[in-house]
């Protein structure tokens, strides 16, 4: 059985990778994601604020709201100190590099073009193997237009391409009026892949206090369907590789991934809900289901449920739309569902 697949020209054992969180922040965790079954790391991020500012006090919960997020704290109670300074970051990396022998993935989280940058060539010099770059934009000025915000991400992609050899992948979100032709234009900037998607943490209002307070919730398997539906349209017309990140849970969901034309699968809150190991148990389930419906290698089952591979490619457009919003009948007993 031959789980292997590439990505980012990388040789990974199996498609199931950690993507970016506070795992990767303490070397013992990192140890423990490597005998756990990752094939490959993503570095928790270093951000465009932390470099710009480096003395304030960013407080990263702002956008990730950890502190506030009981189950995963009790797990990692290191995660408190989430936040480090750029060198301590570098530091890191050279110090994951000597630790494990899987590849180390850096990754750098901003929104602008800038000095800041440099610092994708300081991650490539401390020995990562390739850089995850995470443009986690808010649009929030109503003067700014979509074309305008297109051309920042396409900026920001071009200047940190050329600034370092190594391969690039470019984390997105979503929210693209035509996420087909802004995958392309990143692809023609220099993604090598596209990670697929940011998960925009939404902040909640505690009607006591009258405030609007940060809250991370993790991701369930069902919020699988949006990268899934997506890889699945691209696979083939885009030249990239794809990672698919957001509730990947399950063996299942990896080989969902698979078929739709994902290089990687990445897992973060099953992990963080279940511990590290349950990347191994991912594999091995992987495996079994492979071996019980007779597939041979992940290489033969990429993309075999992709848009262009599929019997029916109505499935993913409006078409199916009108199909689902016609499939729901009441329940005789009361209840309701599809
Ligand atoms: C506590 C926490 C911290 C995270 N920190 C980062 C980060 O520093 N950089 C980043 O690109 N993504 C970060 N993420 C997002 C994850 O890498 C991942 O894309 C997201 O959780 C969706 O995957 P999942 O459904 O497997 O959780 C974080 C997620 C969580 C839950």
């Amino acid at each position: 059985m031959d789980l292997s697949t590439t990505y980012l020209g990388l040789k990974l054992e199996h498609p199931v990778v950690h993507s970016s969180s506070p795992l990767s922040q303490s070397l013992d965790n990192i140890r423990k994601l490597e005998d756990g079954g990752a094939s490959a790391i993503v570095m928790y991020s270093l951000f465009e604020e932390q470099i710009t500012h480096e003395s304030n006090q960013l407080d990263h919960y702002l956008s990730y709201g950890a502190e506030s997020f009981a189950e995963a704290t009790s797990y990692y109670p290191e995660m408190q100190s989430y936040h480090v300074g750029p060198d301590e970051y570098l530091n890191r990396i050279r110090r994951a590099k000597e630790a494990v022998k899987i590849p180390i993935i850096g990754s750098l989280n901003g929104v602008s073009t800038g000095g800041w940058i440099e610092y994708a060539k300081k991650i490539e010099d401390a020995g990562a193997d390739a850089l995850e770059l995470n443009v986690y934009f808010l649009p929030t000025d109503p003067n700014m237009s979509g074309p305008e915000v297109e051309q920042m991400y396409v900026d920001i992609v071009t200047d940190v391409k050329k600034s370092v050899k190594l391969p690039l992948a470019v984390k997105i979100s979503p929210f693209f009026s035509a996420i087909g032709h802004m995958v392309q234009r990143l692809a023609g900037a220099g993604a090598d892949a596209l990670v697929m998607f940011n998960r925009f943490y939404q902040p909640d209002f505690d009607l006591e206090e009258l405030e609007v307070v940060p809250n991370l919730v993790l991701s369930t398997p069902y919020e699988l369907r949006l990268p899934l539906r997506w890889v699945a349209i691209l696979y083939g017309r885009v030249e990239a590789d794809f990672a698919i990140t957001r509730g990947v849970h399950s063996a299942e969901d990896v080989l969902k991934g698979v078929m739709a034309g994902a290089n990687v699968t990445m897992m973060t809150s099953a992990l963080l809900q279940k511990g590290i190991d349950r990347i191994g148990v991912v594999v091995r389930d992987m495996e079994m289901w492979m071996e019980q419906h007779e597939y041979e290698s992940v290489a033969q089952m990429r993309g075999s449920m992709s848009q262009k591979n599929v019997a029916e490619p109505a499935a993913f457009e409006r078409a199916n739309y009108m199909r689902v919003l016609n499939s729901w009948r009441p329940d005789p007993t009361g209840k309701l569902h599809f």
